[in-house]
């Protein structure tokens, strides 16, 4: 049997992907820019085996066994294993080739808690299955054939993933702007929301928009300009432009939601009050210095330098956070910061205890890691997944 077990990240963009022009290659109608976040604090992890033993292709995410023949999987997986033989491989590769495989995939936050984890799960697999079947170089293009924004996890730090123009995807891949070590001083607070609502998956809600939203042409004319402007606020470290066209950017997708028909609304009154804290907090101290932005969900990612952490969690706390004396950050730790009254009277908002769940502190991070110690594999010394064995 061969293994191999790797770590891979979520991210957060900044100027959104939404709307493709090839539904079966996702390949997308803009170009995106985006953060990858660290996997100390959200990681996929998953482990690939594969052996002459196993009698048929299985895969299991977060313990559960689900369909291998979902045709977004099988893509990514036969594009990887098409690029091992490409490569004039090794003998050994090639019989592994032919041997079936067991995925056993985990992320180490809550499905519920809305994140982007195919993104995170996608990047991860195909980063596995590569280093398994020893296949090197590009490996956004074969991610993207998983979920588009997966293709953007394949890279740490500022990443932008470019929309490409050739009808076969060959040039629709993700590239790094700046690693993660660029920007040692951004931070990011991801303010889970309480909330019991199914949403319109991406996928679907993306679709929708593209057929019958009017003011998706106006977006999508406008946004090559973001896109350039925001890879050199990136490169410049110029947090204010960075963070303004992050909160805009945002809010264009939404309104684009909201003029799609029927309409797509995935924030919530939580959301809003989100929304208007970060103005206030900008307004009050007349500066940009806290962004916000939304996915196809209602939870909030904020990103902002590590000087603001202290008060502007506070403030998070005081309005939205649970009154019931529970740790409500995980992550990075954060110093609690006391707010005088003339301070809070300032913010024309109402106190909702509970309406945020918790706070998730975490950073930039890096793109996929390997792993190289086994006792972190997924999978048992036979290759069936290490919670199945332990259950049973
Ligand atoms: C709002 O990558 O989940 O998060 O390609 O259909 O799998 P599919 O969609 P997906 O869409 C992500 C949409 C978004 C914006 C973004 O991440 O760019």
């Amino acid at each position: 049997m061969q293994c191999a077990t790797c770590t891979g990240p979520v991210n957060i963009a900044v100027v959104k992907y939404w709307g493709k022009r090839n539904e079966k290659l996702i390949l997308p109608l803009n170009s995106s820019v985006s953060v990858t976040l660290h996997q100390n604090e959200l990681r996929s992890k998953t482990t690939i085996a594969a052996s002459p033993n196993f009698t048929k292709d299985q895969i299991w995410l977060n313990g559960v066994e689900e369909d291998i023949n979902n045709s977004r999987l099988q893509a990514v997986i036969s594009a990887v294993k098409r690029r091992a033989r490409k490569r004039k491989s090794d003998g050994e590769t090639n019989t592994r080739l032919k041997w079936k495989l067991h995925i056993v995939s985990e992320n180490n936050f809550p499905t519920a808690a809305g994140l982007a984890s195919s993104a995170a799960g996608y990047g991860c697999l195909v980063y596995t299955l590569a280093k398994l079947l020893n296949v090197k170089g590009e490996l956004s293009d074969i991610a993207r054939q998983g979920s588009g924004s997966a293709c953007r996890s394949i890279h740490g730090g500022f990443v932008t993933w470019d929309k490409g123009t050739n009808e076969d995807g060959s040039d629709s891949k993700a590239r790094q702007i700046a690693p993660h070590t660029h920007w040692p001083e951004m931070s990011v607070l991801i303010l889970v929301v309480s909330d019991q609502t199914k949403h319109t998956s991406s996928t679907a809600g993306m679709q929708t928009t593209v057929e019958t939203s009017e003011l998706l042409k106006h977006r999508l004319s406008g946004l090559p300009n973001k896109e350039n402007q925001i890879t050199e606020a990136i490169i410049n470290k110029d947090f204010k432009t960075f963070a303004e066209i992050t909160m805009k950017e945002s809010n264009q997708l939404h309104a684009v939601c909201l003029d799609t028909y029927p309409p797509i609304s995935y924030m919530t009154d939580t959301s809003h009050q989100i929304i208007r804290l970060v103005h206030q907090y900008n307004n009050i101290i007349e500066d940009v210095k806290v962004s916000y932005t939304f996915d196809a969900g209602p939870n909030a990612c904020l990103f902002m330098l590590d000087s603001e952490v202290s008060r502007f969690y506070s403030l998070v706390k005081h309005f939205f956070l649970p009154d019931n004396g529970h740790s409500t950050v995980q992550g990075l730790p954060i110093t609690e910061q006391t707010l005088h009254t003339d301070e809070i009277q300032k913010f024309k908002l109402s106190k909702q205890n509970g309406s945020v769940k918790y706070v998730i502190h975490t950073k930039p991070g890096p793109g996929p890691q390997v792993i190289e110690d086994p006792s972190e594999s997924l999978v048992d010394d036979m290759g069936w997944p290490k919670l199945m064995s332990e259950k049973t």
